[in-house]
């Protein structure tokens, strides 16, 4: 009897023994594969830093960031730590409040001269979506209410009414080719200290006058100049009206005030020089949005900027 339970508790303890061994066997093989994964950075990553004074320790990490396909990230992520003056500003400004306008009852007159129903509730509507939301169908952007993944889990956007963001038209609508992540990143690790052209690398935008009939005069937009005097756009009496942050600089945000702005200022960045094309885009008879070909100004697949 004595011994029988002695052969069993042997058997156990070596059952427990292998168990470990395998579990700590793999740990270290995971370890190894990690640290043989380590990520080289090329010369040119390299000198970027070196001019940003980036620590060694965080380039690994940044550059991840950097190298991932761009998607889009939100207004509140720009917020953060960094552009606070501009986010307060800009929830107050015409650009914080696009999605509302999709709403029952919202801006009855003007929905009624372009034949759209003043009670429809748009706010799921993929063609209203894109130009009055930031991402819609591309990646990391908006997704509206009822949206689920292929498993059936709900993947709709949350939207906060106190901190407006991938709802309404963000900050990547104007400063990004196809999302910011991979400039924000860029942002972070320059603390401002960057170049258009450096930015421009990693998919921001300086075609500011272009970039407006993403949405502004283009042909897909019920709210043509045609229909009201009121839609004519005049690129430079607007733009006047897009930041209007003089009112929105305090002591817990003054010192992300953009030392670099006036140098930038005098670079002439390559998206001016040839400005990038603009999306045309149509509904598809199963009612998705569809960017058409040729029209994208990324191309995620080659990682080249098309321009027009
Ligand atoms: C191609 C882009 C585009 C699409 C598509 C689009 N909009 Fe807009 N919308 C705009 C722009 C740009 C303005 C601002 C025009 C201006 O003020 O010059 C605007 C303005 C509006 C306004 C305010 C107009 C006013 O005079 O007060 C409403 C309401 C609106 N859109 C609803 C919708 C709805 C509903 C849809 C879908 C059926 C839609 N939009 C589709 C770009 C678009
Ligand atoms: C409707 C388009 C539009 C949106 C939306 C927008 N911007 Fe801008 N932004 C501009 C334009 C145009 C300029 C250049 C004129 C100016 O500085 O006012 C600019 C300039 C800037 C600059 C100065 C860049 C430099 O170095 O010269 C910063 C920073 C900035 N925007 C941040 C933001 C942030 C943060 C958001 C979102 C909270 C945002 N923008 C949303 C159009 C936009
Ligand atoms: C992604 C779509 C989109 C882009 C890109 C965009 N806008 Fe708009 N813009 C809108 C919508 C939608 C409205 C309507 C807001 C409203 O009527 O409340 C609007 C309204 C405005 C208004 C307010 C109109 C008024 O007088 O009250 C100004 C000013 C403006 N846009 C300037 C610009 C400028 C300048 C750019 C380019 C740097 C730009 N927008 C790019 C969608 C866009």
């Amino acid at each position: 009897m004595m011994e029988w339970k002695m052969g069993k508790a042997l058997k156990v303890l070596s059952l427990v023994l292998v168990s470990l061994a395998l579990v700590f066997g793999t740990g270290i093989e995971a370890d190894a594969k990690k640290k043989k994964k380590k990520i080289e950075l090329t010369e040119e990553e390299n000198a970027l830093f070196d001019k940003w004074e980036v620590k060694p320790k965080k380039r690994a990490k940044t550059v991840k960031d950097m190298r991932k396909k761009p998607k889009y990230v939100g207004a509140v992520k720009c917020n953060g730590s960094c552009h606070d003056a501009y986010y307060q500003a800009w929830t107050k400004s015409p650009h914080g409040g696009t999605f509302n306008l999709l709403k029952p009852g919202e801006r009855k007159e003007a929905k009624l001269r372009v034949k759209l129903d003043p009670e429809k509730d748009y706010t799921t509507t993929p063609l209203c979506l894109r130009c009055h939301t930031t991402g819609y169908r591309q990646k990391g952007g908006f997704k509206p209410a009822g949206s689920k993944s292929k498993k059936g889990k709900d993947t709709a956007s949350k939207i906060d009414p106190e901190e407006p963001n991938k709802e309404q038209v963000g900050c990547e609508m104007c400063h990004a080719v196809a999302g910011g992540s991979q400039f924000r990143a860029v942002m972070k690790a320059s603390k401002g200290n960057f170049t258009k052209a450096e930015t421009e690398h990693y998919g921001q935008r300086w075609d500011y006058a272009n970039v407006c009939t993403r949405c502004h005069t283009h042909d897909k937009t019920p709210f043509k100049p045609e229909v009201h005097d009121k839609y004519k756009f005049n690129f430079e009496e607007r733009k006047l009206k897009v930041h209007k942050i003089a009112d929105y600089w305090n002591e817990d945000n003054a010192d992300q005030k953009l030392e670099k702005k006036d140098d930038r200022a005098k670079e002439v960045g390559q998206t001016e020089k040839t400005p990038l094309l603009i999306e045309d885009f149509k509904i598809t008879d199963k009612g998705k949005l569809k960017f058409k070909k040729g029209t994208k100004p990324y191309n995620s697949k080659k990682k080249t900027f098309n321009y027009k």
